[in-house]
């Protein structure tokens, strides 16, 4: 599942941000025009005017109810935007906000340290260079006393209060909490220092290999760009070699340590990835780890609180295709935004192979920007790397990989060597979400499978693109399904009423929560 997105997602959330002059990646330095998002900001008292709306939508979708499965689909459809299902996550807030909510002045400010999340980046060869794709974004973490931050933290958690939780998980909460009640910086001037990473295969991986340590690369590079409003930047800047392998002589992924200045919140891993061979990009969310987005509650609580734990043995399969694919190159993509995805990192650093990382940046907060940013960060990908193999790992709770990654298969012929999605429900009956198959429907057997559990993945054979594994039932209607509500071909009007209240009530409570 994608990050945290799901029909919990009924989230109709109003939109706090504006797009802004925003550096978009280029080659060589050029200042682009600005992007501008026809959105109207909005305040909270709108929002509430959302939440309204979506009540009387609920209310509608419970008056329709009968035993019209369609309608309730097409409810569904309504109230998510009509395309599918946006993200629990939504509507952080924005630097006036947290100053606000936090009572924090511009002189407070001037005087706390800068900070910058730097993403792991990925680096092609591109005419005789590296060009490596940094981005991140630079922030401040404002003071906060506890009883303030345990009040935010608790409009995160479902019907339990942080002072319930153990002190490992309230350490979480707060940590995840302040982690979201940052001030961006905008107009910041980035220098990144590059560096060989010389303890990266031990310390640095501990869940497998998945590249090389570079021989050399010292160097600092000046991003070309100031940071966006929201204090983001992204943009390709190619590298010097001083050292490092050229990309069309070597198939081995390089791994180079990146800092950025100035800090010590910006280390990073860049993955130097040459034109061919084999990708893997990797959603995060109840694939590599347990979150239950499908139950807003749990969800929260995984995400906000617990600790992350791997799904059941998801690391021994990654760990064994790192060994049995010694030039693959892993791409972590999740839609969760980035302000929280410091722990995803250490997450899937010490469980999972070292590699590439996107998330969702700030100027995709918007409900329709949402929607889009995981097509928009994985066509990035394919055309950053029109020759390599890619193999596209996910689950069915997640409507717009559902769409998104057979797309891709359309989009960019020859690219995608496999899609492997967890057929979630079929170890964790609360998933109920209706799921689409219906951008399958052509797609020859072999280049996808729907898995039940990580063995199912043991032995296939992705050098190859055999994807399948003939003993794994694949239960497909090519339309919409959720077998657990009876939703299956022309079972489809057999929906359980009981089942569907429930699922639309944990969404509505997800999705006041947030707002
Ligand atoms: C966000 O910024 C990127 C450039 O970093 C741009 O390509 C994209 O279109 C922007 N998205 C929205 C929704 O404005
Ligand atoms: C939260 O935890 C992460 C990972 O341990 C750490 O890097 C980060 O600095 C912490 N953030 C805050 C705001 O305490
Ligand atoms: C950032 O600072 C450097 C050094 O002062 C300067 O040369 C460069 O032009 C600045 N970059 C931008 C985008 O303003
Ligand atoms: C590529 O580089 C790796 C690491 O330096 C080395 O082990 C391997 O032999 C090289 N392969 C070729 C074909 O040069
Ligand atoms: C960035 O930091 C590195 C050391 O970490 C230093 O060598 C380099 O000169 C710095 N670059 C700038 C532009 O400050
Ligand atoms: C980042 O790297 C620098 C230089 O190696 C180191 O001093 C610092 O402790 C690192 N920061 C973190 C948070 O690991
Ligand atoms: C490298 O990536 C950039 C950015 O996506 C892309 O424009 C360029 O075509 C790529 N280079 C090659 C040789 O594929
Ligand atoms: C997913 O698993 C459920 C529960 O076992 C099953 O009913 C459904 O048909 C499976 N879906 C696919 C696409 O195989
Ligand atoms: C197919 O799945 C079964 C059961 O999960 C597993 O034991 C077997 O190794 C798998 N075969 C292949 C080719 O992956
Ligand atoms: C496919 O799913 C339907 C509905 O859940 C079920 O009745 C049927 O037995 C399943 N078929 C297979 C081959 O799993």
């Amino acid at each position: 599942m994608a990050a945290l997105t799901v029909l919990a997602g009924m989230v109709v959330v109003a939109h706090l941000t504006q797009a802004s002059p925003m550096p978009v990646e280029q080659r060589h330095p050029m200042i682009t025009p600005a992007p501008t998002l026809d959105l109207p900001t909005r305040t909270l008292i709108e929002q509430r005017g959302v939440l309204d709306d979506l009540k009387s939508d609920v209310d509608s979708v419970f008056s329709k109810l009968g035993s019209a499965v369609p309608s309730y689909v097409a409810s569904v459809q309504q109230l998510t935007n009509g395309k599918g299902v946006p993200n629990f996550f939504q509507d952080f807030p924005t630097k006036d906000k947290v100053q606000s909510s936090l009572g924090v002045d511009d002189k407070q400010l001037a005087a706390l340290p800068t900070q910058v999340l730097n993403l792991p980046p990925y680096g092609n060869w591109s005419r005789g260079s590296w060009n490596v794709r940094f981005h991140g974004n630079v922030y401040k973490q404002p003071p906060t006393d506890q009883k303030t931050i345990d009040d935010l933290a608790n409009k995160f958690l479902v019907d339990v209060n942080i002072d319930q939780l153990p002190p490992d998980e309230q350490a979480n909460a707060r940590n995840m909490t302040a982690s979201i009640f940052v001030v961006q910086q905008e107009d910041q001037n980035v220098t990144m220092h590059l560096e060989p990473a010389p303890s990266a295969g031990s310390d640095g991986e501990k869940g497998g290999g998945g590249a090389t340590t570079a021989s050399g690369g010292e160097q600092s590079v000046n991003l070309p760009y100031l940071t966006t409003d929201q204090g983001d930047f992204d943009v390709f800047v190619p590298i010097q070699l001083n050292g490092l392998m050229r990309g069309d002589t070597n198939t081995s992924v390089q791994r180079l340590n990146v800092y950025a200045n100035g800090t010590n919140t910006g280390n990073a891993t860049a993955y130097l990835v040459p034109p061919t061979g084999l990708s893997i990009i990797s959603d995060i969310d109840d694939i590599l780890r347990v979150t239950k987005i499908y139950k807003p509650k749990d969800g929260l609580l995984n995400s906000f609180a617990k600790p992350f734990t791997p799904w059941m043995n998801m690391p021994d399969i990654y760990a064994k295709w790192a060994r049995q694919y010694p030039t693959m190159h892993f791409h972590y993509l999740t839609t969760t935004p980035e302000q929280v995805t410091r722990n995803y990192m250490d997450f899937i650093y010490k469980t999972y192979p070292g590699g590439s990382f996107d998330t969702r940046p700030l100027n995709f907060s918007d409900v329709s920007a949402t929607l889009s940013i995981r097509k928009f960060l994985l066509e990035k990908f394919f055309q950053t790397f029109p020759q390599r193999k890619i193999v596209l790992v996910g689950d069915t709770s997640n409507s717009d990989i559902m769409r998104d990654y057979p797309g891709l298969v359309k989009d960019f012929p020859g690219q995608v060597q496999c899609i492997l999605l967890r057929n979630t429900s079929a170890t964790d009956p609360d998933d109920l979400f209706p799921y689409d198959t219906s951008g399958f429907k052509g797609l020859d057997q072999k280049l996808f499978m729907f898995f039940r559990t990580p063995d199912d993945l043991t032995n296939i054979d992705l050098q190859n693109g055999n994807c399948y594994n003939s003993s794994v039932p694949q239960n497909i209607t090519f339309s919409r399904q959720a077998e657990l509500l009876g939703i299956h071909g022309s079972g489809a009007d057999r929906i359980g009423k009981g089942w569907l209240i429930s699922l639309l009530v944990s969404a509505l409570t997800a999705s006041i929560l947030l707002l």
